[in-house]
């Protein structure tokens, strides 16, 4: 998929487009952060995106951050834009996200993209339900009637996914499980595809999971270890041992669900440089 944006690009530029230019804003120094950050930019490079890099101190105010948004919303240059999340506790990560210009929202995480998805209008995507979807499109995973489980909620994957999952072009039939979900292992089982993303390491086991199922691992809780350069081992919500005999796909941690995400965010870069959402 890199492969082909980074074609698209050269066409562009050949032809005397622009060249897309994303910006990435990162505050404080929480290690996943600058990791996933130093990660998109590098992924910029690697398509012929033009990247730029604000930092900011853990100590920005609010209103410093939104009259940089506001700057950036009015800057011709840029293509898109993403705020890294988590933010400070002093700032309100709602209000950073709807000061964002939906047109530059290439997180897909505004409420008018967000909407305009659940409707299935045109609109930025966010890049882990969006790389799902490919992944499993890509696989030819048939998804036509069958039953899809979501184990979490949360507005960046689960909520999305759930939608994405039940529209026409997908067609399956779907359960967004939760922490107060009853007979959780029993909902699972019954699964035709599993889409584990709740960030609990090792949440799923093999006795929820149907034979043949296919597993989608969303989870990346860093855990220390020795084993790595960084003292950081990325671990998924999945127990790969003990459940990928069973099951017919199962995506991996390290890999899958995370490269995939990271080309979604390219993918909502050249849709924005190419104005096919909003025009
Ligand atoms: N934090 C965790 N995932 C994401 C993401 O996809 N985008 C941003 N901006 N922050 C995140």
């Amino acid at each position: 998929m890199k492969q082909e944006i980074a074609a698209e690009v050269a066409e562009m530029v050949k032809n005397g487009k622009k060249q897309p230019h994303l910006a990435a804003v990162l505050v404080g120094h929480d290690g996943g952060s600058e990791t996933y950050v130093a990660y998109k930019i590098k992924d910029c490079e690697a398509v012929g995106f033009k990247s730029s890099l604000i930092r900011y101190e853990d100590d920005v105010t609010e209103v410093q951050l939104l009259a940089k948004i506001k700057e950036m919303n009015e800057d011709e240059d840029l293509t898109g834009f993403i705020v890294q999340l988590p933010l400070p506790k002093h700032i309100s990560e709602q209000k950073v996200i709807e000061a964002i210009d939906p047109k530059k929202d290439v997180d897909g995480f505004h409420p008018v993209n967000v909407g305009r998805m659940v409707i299935g209008l045109p609109s930025f995507v966010s890049a882990t339900p969006f790389g799902i979807v490919e992944l499993l499109k890509r696989y030819k995973i048939e998804t036509n009637g069958k039953n899809c489980v979501i184990i979490g909620r949360s507005n960046i994957v689960g909520r999305p996914l759930s939608v994405l999952m039940s529209h026409k072009a997908v067609n399956a039939t779907v359960t967004v499980a939760h922490s107060r979900t009853e007979n959780l292992e029993e909902v699972c089982s019954k699964a035709d595809i599993l889409i584990a993303a709740i960030g609990v390491p090792g949440f799923v086991k093999a006795n929820m999971v149907k034979e043949g199922a296919v597993v989608i691992d969303v989870g990346t809780t860093r855990v220390k270890s020795d084993e790595t350069k960084s003292g950081f081992k990325l671990k998924g919500d999945v127990l790969f041992e003990e459940v990928a005999g069973q099951c017919s796909y199962i995506t991996p941690v390290p890999g899958g669900v995370g490269p995939m995400t990271r080309v979604s965010l390219l993918q909502n870069t050249l849709l924005a440089a190419k104005k096919e959402i909003y025009g």
